[in-house]
């Protein structure tokens, strides 16, 4: 018996990830996720970015608690449907059709940065230079993804999830001295509706960002 593809395998060209949201009118489970309104209900607000916003839910209710929010996402069925749902939410969000490695450089960092079971890649460290670089200083960092994929059944399917960045791959990267992680750990999660509705466990990493990173020695 062949397992059914996993709706939540990690495709990271645009083309790929329309297809998915195009088989389904709603794909996930159009709520917030738990780890975003356990860390962050109630915090000061200011600038937010989250990468890989999908269908929205969470850069809406980001916009709802107050942020300034620009929401990015490859695809742009979701982003349509992000759209949607904003308006239907009445919240203001800035929601952009791009991949991270594309957002424009001279962007201001954030003051949160939130990625959510995003597939951002590994090789090459472009996207985990930009992860870092969108932080203002003092700001934070919110990146959460499964902590219960099946790489055998990944594999099987033609993905390797080993080629896209993780929570400890992102902790590892920051310097003590520039950041302060304030959570770096497994936790249940319990999802009704949506694709990602069989993931039980989040990795959860908060950091707040101390200080630029240093540049590097020239020569
Ligand atoms: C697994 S979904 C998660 C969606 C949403 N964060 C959530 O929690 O429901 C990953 C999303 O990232 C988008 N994506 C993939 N690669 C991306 C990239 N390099 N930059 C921005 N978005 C990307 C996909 O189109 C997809 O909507």
């Amino acid at each position: 018996m062949t397992d059914a593809p996993d709706p939540t395998a990690p495709v990271h060209a645009a083309d790929q990830w329309d297809s998915r949201y195009n088989e389904l009118d709603q794909v996930w489970s159009g709520n917030p996720n738990a780890a975003l309104v356990a860390e962050l209900a109630g915090s000061p607000t200011g600038t937010a970015l989250d990468i890989g916003c999908g269908e929205g839910a969470d850069a809406i209710w980001l916009a709802g608690q107050g942020w300034q929010v620009t929401a990015i996402d490859v695809s742009a069925v979701a982003i349509g449907r992000a759209r949607q749902a904003g308006s239907a939410a009445r919240v203001v969000v800035d929601w952009q059709v791009t991949s991270l490695a594309r957002m424009p450089f001279d962007t201001r960092p954030f003051d949160l940065v939130t990625a959510f079971y995003p597939t951002l890649l590994k090789a090459g460290g472009e996207d985990l230079d930009r992860l870092l670089s969108s932080v203002a200083v003092n700001g934070t960092l919110l990146f959460v993804h499964h902590a219960d994929i099946d790489r055998e059944r990944a594999l099987a399917q033609g993905f390797d999830p080993d080629d896209f960045l993780g929570v400890d791959d992102v902790a590892t990267a920051l310097g003590e001295k520039e950041w302060d992680i304030a959570v770096h750990e497994s936790r249940e999660r319990d999802v009704h509706g949506g694709a990602g509705a069989h993931h039980h466990h989040d990795l959860v990493l908060r950091a707040r960002r101390l200080a630029q990173r240093p540049p590097e020695p020239v020569g």
